[in-house]
């Protein structure tokens, strides 16, 4: 018999997407007939270990509502906060799982067996896990638009969503991040700065953020999307 699931799936979908350029925020742009934040979801609604997803929107938005989505019993909508970290300490306190797996609602690709590896070792301890990317590219600093210098990238990593952990101890976590002052640009880095170290773990399959009109572009190709 299949364990019951002990995670929650814990979607950030409240910002504006200023990068993407378009009037509708980019959760809701068109990829392959649905919007991407349905793709996103559907990855999560489509996993046993998953028990519910909860999604923190714009207080404004009046788009949610209307998706196929917005009735699924195992589906929770809150409000989202002014930054992606807000919104993401409202959802968890809408979660009652003992661990959440949080991800950006703009990486629609994420695959199946990525999404089960970093709950594998998410799963595990108290330190969590992320998915990440191994530094490919030379990395340089920059300032005003020149370089000054090359930073060994042997040791560096980007990293990627979703990021597993204990609920109670990321929201801690992110609690005291925030009444620190820190910004915080993903859930490893508040662990991080509670003393923890999350798990590296190497994502295999493509998972970029959809951010700029390129980013949807490539997405809707791996999907052969012919619709929008
Ligand atoms: O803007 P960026 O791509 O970094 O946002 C990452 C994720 O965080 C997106 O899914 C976005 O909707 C979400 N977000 C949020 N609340 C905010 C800002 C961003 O839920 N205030």
């Amino acid at each position: 018999m299949k364990a019951e699931a002990r995670t929650d799936a814990v979607i950030p979908a409240a910002g504006v997407g200023r990068r993407m350029g378009s009037a509708t925020p980019k959760q809701y742009l068109c990829l392959a007939g649905k919007s991407v934040l349905e793709r996103t979801a559907e990855i999560f609604l489509n996993c046993d270990r998953i028990r519910r997803v909860v999604i923190a929107i714009n207080k404004s938005d009046t788009r949610f509502s209307s998706l196929p989505i917005a009735s699924d019993p195992r589906v929770v909508v809150c409000d989202g906060g002014d930054s992606r970290y807000l919104s993401v300490i409202s959802a968890l306190e809408h979660s009652t799982a003992p661990y959440v797996a949080v991800h950006d609602a703009a990486r629609p690709l994420l695959s199946t067996r990525d999404l089960e590896t970093v709950l594998d070792y998410g799963e595990r301890d108290d330190d969590g896990a992320i998915l990440a990317l191994a530094m490919a590219d030379t990395v340089k600093l920059g300032d005003e638009g020149r370089c000054l210098r090359t930073v060994p990238r042997e040791k560096l990593w980007r990293a990627l969503t979703p990021q597993v952990f204990k609920r109670e101890i990321l929201l801690k976590a992110l609690r005291y991040a925030d009444s620190a002052g820190q910004e915080i640009t993903d859930e490893a880095s508040a662990m991080e700065l509670s003393g923890y170290k999350p798990r590296l773990v190497e994502a295999r399959d493509p998972n970029f953020k959809i951010t700029l009109p390129q980013d949807l572009m490539i997405a809707r190709s791996l999907f052969g999307d012919k619709t929008c």
